[in-house]
């Protein structure tokens, strides 16, 4: 669907029955764990239509506050030696089965996205936004995910602040690697989601 497809649909009875048959997929969106994600993975234009879905998250003034890697299907290899390397870095004992599951997280789920958040000096736009934003992002795509039949999870462990990740995607002073996204099909059904807290909401002032 078009942009003015969508613009012009968007107010009618029919696009407001469309925008709550969206709300219930939103509201039943379960994460699923890399591992029991197999393939087939998106396509290369879902993926571009998970990152579309990522540019539609609020952004104040427009800074782009994260960007995304995906990683290539034939460099999961090097990327389980960077994830060895990292793990090597916060434990430089580690060895045996650790090292092995560690290296196996590089393997798991048919397509792994990178989300990187960038930070932009910007005297308007304080740190707190521009993260929000990429958390933000990073949830648009996860549903997006969701919403074309996929599964999906945000992981990320104590590796991606360290030098060897830093290294292998060369972010900038300004970037970190806020988490990978495994993106695949389930290997099983999606359980029912958790209902929402209730303290999610309450009225200011309180009564
Ligand atoms: C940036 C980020 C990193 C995350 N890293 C992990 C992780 O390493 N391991 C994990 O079990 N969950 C992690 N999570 C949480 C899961 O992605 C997921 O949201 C959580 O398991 C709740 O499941 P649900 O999304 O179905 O409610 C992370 C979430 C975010 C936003």
């Amino acid at each position: 669907m078009s942009s003015t497809e969508i613009a012009s649909n968007i107010d009618t009875p029919d696009g407001k029955a469309e925008g709550l048959a969206l709300l219930r997929r939103m509201w039943s969106r379960r994460s699923t764990a890399p591992r029991h994600l197999v393939p087939p993975g998106p396509t290369d234009d879902e993926i571009r239509m998970l990152v579309r879905a990522a540019s539609r998250a609020p952004d104040h003034m427009r800074l782009k506050p994260f960007r995304f890697l995906v990683i290539a299907p034939d460099a999961r290899d090097p990327l389980a030696d960077v994830f060895e390397a990292a793990e090597r870095e916060l434990d430089p004992g580690i060895m045996g089965e650790r090292l092995e599951r560690a290296r196996e997280k590089a393997l798991h789920a048919p397509t792994l996205l990178a989300v990187i958040s960038r930070v932009q000096d910007n005297d308007d736009v304080p740190e707190i936004e521009q993260r929000a934003s990429a958390g933000a992002a990073l949830g648009y795509v996860v549903l997006a995910a969701d919403l074309l039949g996929y599964g999906a999870m945000a992981v990320s462990g104590r590796k991606v602040a360290t030098q060897a990740m830093r290294r292998a995607f060369e972010l900038a002073g300004n970037e970190e690697l806020l988490c990978f996204i495994g993106i695949g099909t389930r290997a099983k059904a999606k359980g029912a989601p958790p209902e929402p807290d209730s303290d999610l909401l309450c009225t200011w002032p309180p009564v």
